[in-house]
């Protein structure tokens, strides 16, 4: 066993693909952060509570939210007790999450849900804080970065590929606002941990993604 795993960067940098593959490889849980958040806040939207610090805060305490497998192995978010791994994607959601994020009670009550996660079996967890804030401890971090083009690219094909009509240059202000956002909050900001080993990812590929980040999980 390596211990657990920490990948954060900005949005579309790749680190969710990366890192439920090295889970994968590894054999341990992989912990998709951001679906966490987003899971949230496709609640908020939906629960036509006011758009309240406190408001959200009662939410998030009493929202529940777990992963688990589809027949295909894919990762299913459950909101308590639905499948919303397709609702959290939505525009809608990604323009919202992190106005939601940045609150500090939301994320006092995400990062002991995800601290509660990584006690239990060896994670490999993808965020923006896992490294600097979450999994201090952690033995192994990376920090992915790929250039805005680059990920307005990556997401816009992935969104071609769900059949999901997208205006370009509407989502290369999307990305570059939340990025913004993320790194500019009080709380845990997007920062790169010193100890963290940076992967920028412009020329690479997935592939060689992983097998960059399994082979210094293994000190090869
Ligand atoms: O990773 P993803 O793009 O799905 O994350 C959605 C949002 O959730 C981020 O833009 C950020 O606001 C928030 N987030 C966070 N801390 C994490 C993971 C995600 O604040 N550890």
């Amino acid at each position: 066993m390596y211990g657990n795993v920490a990948i954060d960067g900005p949005a579309g940098a790749g680190k969710s693909t990366a890192a439920r593959m090295v889970a994968e490889r590894l054999g341990y849980i992989y912990i998709d952060t951001g679906a966490m958040y987003r899971a949230l806040t496709w609640k908020v939207l939906n629960s036509g509570s006011r758009w309240d610090d406190e408001e959200i805060i009662r939410l998030a305490a009493v929202t529940k939210i777990e992963f688990s497998l589809d027949e295909q192995g894919g990762l299913q978010t459950i909101c308590d007790g639905s499948d919303v791994s397709r609702e959290i994607r939505e525009r809608n959601v990604s323009a919202n999450v992190s106005r939601i994020a940045r609150i500090a009670g939301v994320r006092r009550r995400m990062v002991e849900l995800q601290r509660r996660m990584a006690a239990q079996k060896p994670v490999v967890m993808d965020g923006r804080d896992i490294g600097s804030f979450v999994l201090p401890d952690a033995p192994h971090k990376f920090f992915l970065i790929a250039s805005l083009e680059e990920r307005t690219r990556r997401r816009c094909r992935q969104m071609e590929e769900q059949g999901i009509d997208f205006d370009r240059s509407q989502v290369s202000a999307d990305i570059k606002a939340r990025d913004e956002m993320d790194r500019s909050r009080t709380v845990a900001p997007l920062v790169q941990a010193a100890d963290a080993k940076l992967i920028d990812t412009d020329c690479l590929t997935l592939h060689q993604v992983v097998a960059l980040i399994i082979k210094e999980i293994r000190g090869e």
